[in-house]
């Protein structure tokens, strides 16, 4: 069988990481907060509102809950995203998906300023990714290069996705090579694919995305040296689509009838013919939330930073 990439482990250190962060800014007087935005009670995205209430309070991040109701209007919506915007205490605002269908996601979506865009989501950070304008953070080296860090003061303020970045620093932390390997991606989301083929490139792997309308899957998914599956359809890649030795990473949760999680993959028999592989539950999800916290810290950082008297004119 092939290895586990364990996403518990990694998230429990990027988490001790933002603990210590976290303390070091309340011992010099500055609090980091999190807004979290839920509108209706779509189950998974109640379970993700409270996951992350409880993460941000280990870590001794201040959770600012904001519950709407299904009718919500996009007005109402919109004037909350504008108070949060202004708001010094708080760092960053993560927006649950689905909003409700009246709602227009990218509206909203759009209407965080970039330096609380923490999801990573709204257009300026998704622009500034696929003009490699952010990129250096996927490059940690880069951080302590002070010229670097000056040549990039203009994107500085946005910030990656959480699950596709969750996906590169997975790999990186079980020192699986990028650069020079094919990447096969399945789903093509704003959320997952998208970005996540975005960053494989910064990284120089050579990546195909397949999603719904690709003919013969299996013929491309069968050519990944890292094969990653972000489409919500159970079952979809089974042993027999996946070459020998290949890296799988699951980004998929569905639920099923019996209330059980699994991911898109095949565990059973795709772990028979992968080198490693990330279960469902325990693989990608618990990075993606680890990728929220360390993003809504870098953001107070920033901005404490930003607002220091050393950087006014
Ligand atoms: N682990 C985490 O932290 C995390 C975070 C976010 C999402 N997720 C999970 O990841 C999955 C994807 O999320 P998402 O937001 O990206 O979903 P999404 O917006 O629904 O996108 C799904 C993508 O998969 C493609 N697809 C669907 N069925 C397919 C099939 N049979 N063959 C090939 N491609 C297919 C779709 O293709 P088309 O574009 O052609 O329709 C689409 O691009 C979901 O299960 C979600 O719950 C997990």
């Amino acid at each position: 069988m092939g290895n586990i990439l364990d996403g518990k482990k990694l998230a429990d250190r990027i988490r001790e990481d933002v603990k210590k962060e976290v303390q070091a800014l309340n011992r010099i007087g500055f609090d980091v907060g999190l807004a979290v935005l839920l509108a209706g009670d779509n189950p998974a995205s109640l379970q993700y509102f409270q996951s992350t209430l409880n993460a941000c309070k280990k870590v001794g991040v201040t959770a600012y809950e904001f519950r709407l109701p299904e009718n919500v209007t996009a007005n109402e919506i919109l004037n909350i995203v504008h108070t949060i915007n202004i708001d010094e205490r708080i760092n960053g605002l993560l927006a649950l998906m689905p909003l409700p269908a009246h709602i227009n996601a990218r509206r909203i979506i759009n209407s965080i300023v970039p330096e609380k865009d923490v999801d990573g989501l709204g257009a300026i950070s998704v622009g500034r990714l696929a003009a490699d304008e952010s990129s250096f953070q996927l490059f940690k080296q880069n951080e302590k290069d002070l010229f670097q860090q000056f040549r990039s003061l203009s994107s500085i303020w946005s910030f990656l996705p959480c699950t596709p970045f969750g996906v590169i620093r997975l790999l990186e932390f079980y020192d699986i090579g990028i650069k020079g390997k094919h990447v096969v991606i399945i789903g093509k989301s704003l959320a997952v694919g998208k970005p996540l083929a975005n960053m494989f490139l910064a990284k120089e792997a050579t990546v195909t995305v397949c999603h719904r309308e690709t003919v013969n899957l299996a013929k491309f998914t069968r050519q990944a040296d890292i094969l990653c599956s972000a489409t919500g359809r159970a079952g979809l890649i089974r042993g027999s689509m996946v070459k020998n030795g290949a890296v799988v990473i699951d980004v998929g949760i569905n639920i099923l009838k019996d209330g059980s999680i699994v991911g898109d993959v095949d565990f059973s028999s795709v772990s028979r013919k992968a080198s490693m592989i990330t279960p469902v539950p325990g693989g990608v999800g618990p990075v993606t939330i680890a990728m929220l916290l360390e993003n809504t810290v870098r953001s107070a950082v920033r901005n404490e930073l930003f607002k220091s008297p050393l950087m006014m004119g």
